[in-house]
């Protein structure tokens, strides 16, 4: 038995992994986080973002693991950085960061197989009022998503507790980019979206992995793909954040695979 052969699927295609494959999980997802959490401080005003991700880089190696998205589908970074109005995708480069720019560090990694991926968000320089009210928003979605997993409940019902929430705020949830489930592989089923109705979708069960990571916009929610092929932004230009953890579902509730080990996943933590 390989494998891929291992462990049962659903009607839905969603793998169900073992009690023994969450320890894999913890391990890739803790990395993950601990690059997060150590490439804080070269976040600063006048930095590129292709020097965040050469560090980044460097981190991965450092900690002879390797990074899932350099050669991902023609990708050639070890992160994505997305700043001020890009949603998700951004591709590092020369431009350097200016007071006030928020952005999305979102690494993934690979440790013996198991994929850990997480993003948050960070400020160069001084932090907008409107700037930290859409960061919190966005983290609080994405814990009020992770509490409404367990099993029994359904993905939609993730979906519903963020969409009410973001909107509650008169804030906008983003729908051309969703959550997915991981494990061994970095993308696959169940499409995790982060709008919903209660009680449609999938059933949740234990030993589901999967990523929940809402990106939310202060204006609308449409995007638009640049011509690079990946950079999503808001197609009004409005500024947008997103949080990411990986989780598996256990018997009562939810494990996150990528909690911060300095406990800085939100930026206004920091310092
Ligand atoms: N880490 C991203 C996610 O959350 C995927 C990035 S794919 C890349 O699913 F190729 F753009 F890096
Ligand atoms: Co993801
Ligand atoms: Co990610």
């Amino acid at each position: 038995m390989n494998l891929s052969d291992r462990g049962q699927v659903t009607k839905d295609g969603i793998r169900l992994y073992e009690k023994s494959d969450f320890a894999g999980m913890h391990t890739a997802g803790a990395l993950a986080a601990q690059i997060l959490d150590d490439i804080a401080e070269h976040v600063f005003v006048g930095q590129s973002t292709r020097e965040i991700d050469r560090i980044i880089e460097e981190k991965v190696n450092a900690a002879g693991a390797t990074s899932a998205t350099i050669g991902y589908k023609g990708y050639q970074h070890a992160s994505c950085i997305s700043v001020n109005h890009v949603v998700c995708h951004g591709i590092p480069g020369d431009k350097k960061l200016k007071d006030g720019d928020i952005l999305n560090i979102d690494v993934t990694v690979i440790v013996d197989g198991w994929f850990g991926d997480t993003s948050r968000m960070y400020v160069a320089g001084k932090l907008s009022r409107k700037a930290e009210r859409l960061i919190q928003v966005t983290h609080d979605a994405l814990m009020l998503g992770i509490e409404a997993v367990k099993p029994g409940n359904t993905f939609g019902d993730i979906g519903h507790a963020i969409q009410s929430y973001v909107e509650s705020q008169r804030m906008s949830v983003v729908r051309d980019f969703c959550g997915h489930g991981l494990g061994l592989v970095f993308h696959a089923p169940p499409n995790v979206l982060h709008y919903g109705r209660p009680g449609t979708g999938a059933v949740l069960q234990e030993g589901m992995f999967f990523t929940i990571e809402p990106m939310v916009n202060l204006g609308r929610a449409e995007t638009k793909v640049l011509a690079d092929d990946w950079t999503a932004v808001t197609r009004d230009k409005s500024l947008s954040a997103q949080f990411e953890h990986s989780i598996g579902v256990t018997g009562s509730g939810a494990e996150i695979f990528t909690l911060s080990p300095k406990g800085t996943f939100h930026p206004t933590y920091q310092s």
